[in-house]
């Protein structure tokens, strides 16, 4: 079932992204890093994947834990917004590489930003969670529960990812996207025009970390099996995200009465090139309009989109009126897509 929430241009309020952040950890780790010790190569991980090299967090460093790059993704996001910590009213966190399951990220988020006024809580959508994080922050900021709201995406997966597995650690890494909401009046041009949501639990073991959660406890001899390492199913995974980020971006065009060619800019879950290419091809977008950055990144889960965007609105190739679709899938499965005019 697809939950929508468009169009909405009759409302009292609307909202409108006016800030975007990232934060990355330093260490960067190419191909050629990861041949030294998986058979694999830069060659095979470039025309499989798109991916160049990915930043992975050094775990005993505090400043790279995932609150720590979303600390840095909230504070250029606030700065680009001319907002202060104290001026958010909402902390929504998308992320399944949470600091500690209790409290929160968005909690420890808080406390580190000095964002007290806010309230504060973790989305788990994996790879969605950006856009499921930003559709509650637009349907909070619609019914007044907020005003402005700090929307992020932000994952350490390197910490669930099995370095031995060569079919699905080459695609991870880490890193924070940020965003801030903000409420606009409902007629304002530049908004958030739609969002779609979807899920289908059936299809689960496509991807999925058996251990760690009230299921099953993380005991040495789970740790030996690797039950606490995210489990994929790359191929089936291919085709299904190829649909659905396809399915999402019609859905969003067509529930707003436009056409690719009316698209500005499409931010796509950076999962692999070739999905990416498959579904431009889909819906015969030019892959100039896209926005990447997984050469540099991988797939970063919820940050990959945010991050995508973020780099291309500080380099000025989103210009305001412009329209930005922002299409994601994930572990679940999930999907969603938020259609805006910058
Ligand atoms: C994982 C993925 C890169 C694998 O690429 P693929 O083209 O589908 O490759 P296949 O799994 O069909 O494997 C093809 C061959 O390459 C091998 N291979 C897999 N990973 C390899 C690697 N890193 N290096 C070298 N060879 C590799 C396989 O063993 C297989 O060999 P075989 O033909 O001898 O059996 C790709 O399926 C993918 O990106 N899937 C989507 C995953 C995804 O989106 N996950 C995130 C969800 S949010």
């Amino acid at each position: 079932m697809i939950t929508s929430s468009a169009p909405f241009s009759a409302q009292q309020f609307a909202s409108k992204i006016t800030g975007t952040g990232s934060g990355f950890p330093k260490r960067i780790v190419t191909n050629d890093d990861l041949s030294k010790t998986l058979d694999t190569s830069d060659e095979w991980i470039r025309e499989r994947t798109g991916i160049r090299e990915r930043r992975i967090s050094k775990p005993a460093d505090p400043n790279e834990r995932n609150s720590s790059l979303a600390l840095r993704a909230a504070q250029q996001a606030l700065e680009m917004a001319g907002k202060r910590p104290e001026d958010i009213d909402q902390i929504l966190y998308a992320t399944v590489s949470p600091d500690t399951l209790v409290p929160n990220t968005a909690c420890w988020l808080q406390l580190k930003l000095g964002a007290h006024r806010a309230h504060a809580m973790d989305i788990n959508a994996a790879c969605s969670g950006f856009v499921y994080a930003l559709t509650m922050a637009d349907q909070s900021i619609r019914c007044g529960l907020a005003k402005t709201s700090l929307v992020i995406g932000a994952e350490v997966l390197s910490t669930f990812t099995d370095w031995e597995d060569r079919g699905s650690c080459i695609l991870f890494g880490d890193g924070a996207g940020a965003a801030i909401v903000e409420q606009v009046p409902g007629n304002s041009k530049s908004r958030i025009l739609s969002t779609h949501l979807g899920a289908d639990g059936r299809l689960w073991e496509m991807f999925h970390l058996p251990a760690g959660g009230s299921n099953m406890e993380v005991t040495p001899e789970v740790h030996a099996a690797k039950l606490d390492k995210m489990k994929m199913k790359g191929r089936e995974i291919f085709k299904v995200a190829v649909k659905t980020l396809a399915d999402y971006a019609v859905i969003a065009l067509e529930s707003n009465g436009m056409k690719a060619d009316d698209l500005d800019w499409f931010v796509p879950h950076q999962a692999n090139l070739r999905i990416i290419e498959a579904v431009a091809k889909r819906l015969d977008f030019p892959m100039e309009k896209v926005l990447l950055n997984i050469e540099r990144y991988g797939n970063t889960s919820s940050a990959t989109a945010i991050t995508a965007l973020d780099e291309a609105v500080r380099d000025g190739r989103v210009k305001q009126g412009q329209t930005v679709l922002i299409d994601v899938f994930g572990a679940g499965l999930t999907y969603g897509s938020t259609l805006m005019r910058w």
